[in-house]
């Protein structure tokens, strides 16, 4: 799925493609309300959505110093969606002042991506940008989440170019603010 946008700096329509992983571990609540929210906002772009939930990643194992990642191989679909996006959106709740368990093990799984991506030196979120979108149930501690996230996309040469922390309450109601606030969100904005 790919969108056209304008890049102001090159003055022309560029192909971009969205890519969004949706850490939350239950369906419709919160995170995917926010991500709704952000794709309502954005009408004229086109967005991949892979739900961690679904995906049922088996729990990431250490096999670097046996380097046999049979078990791991079934997660390189994933790196290959991640590799063929520009704009990727890591949408987790907040648990426990950091990512959700599924976010967490997906990104466990960057050490295996690390070992199998295509580009030089395994840094494989070179030229990809990251957009942080957090469901939280307050706002206040939340930002470890993010620095958490940032580090990682840091550490594979990616560059975070937006975070935003969501709030949610405890049934998975998206907060009103919040959803006016992604309203806002111009992603075509965010990406120049
Ligand atoms: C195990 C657990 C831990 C949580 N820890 C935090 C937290 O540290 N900070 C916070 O703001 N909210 C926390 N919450 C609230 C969730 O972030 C909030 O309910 C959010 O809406 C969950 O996302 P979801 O609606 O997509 O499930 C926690 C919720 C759970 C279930």
């Amino acid at each position: 799925m790919i969108s056209l946008i304008l890049d102001k700096r090159l003055q022309r329509k560029i192909i971009v493609k969205i890519l969004i992983i949706e850490a939350s571990t239950r369906k419709n609540a919160g995170t995917q309300g926010h991500i709704d929210a952000l794709i309502k906002a954005n009408p004229k772009l086109s967005f991949e959505e892979i739900s961690l939930l679904t995906e049922k990643l088996a729990p990431f194992v250490d096999q670097r110093s046996q380097n046999s990642w049979e078990y791991a191989t079934p997660t390189l679909p994933l790196l290959e969606k991640m590799l063929a996006s520009d704009l990727i959106v890591i949408a987790t709740p907040v648990y426990w002042f950091s990512m959700s368990h599924l976010c967490k093990n997906f990104f466990d799984y960057w050490t295996f991506f690390m070992r199998a991506g295509k580009t030089p030196d395994s840094y494989f979120l070179k030229d990809k940008k990251v957009f942080t979108l957090l469901c939280a149930g307050h706002k206040e501690g939340s930002e470890w989440a993010l620095g958490s996230i940032r580090e990682s996309v840091k550490y594979v040469k990616g560059t975070v170019i937006k975070e935003f922390i969501g709030l949610s309450d405890r049934e998975g109601n998206p907060n009103k603010n919040t959803l006016e606030e992604i309203s806002q969100i111009n992603l075509e904005q965010v990406l120049n």
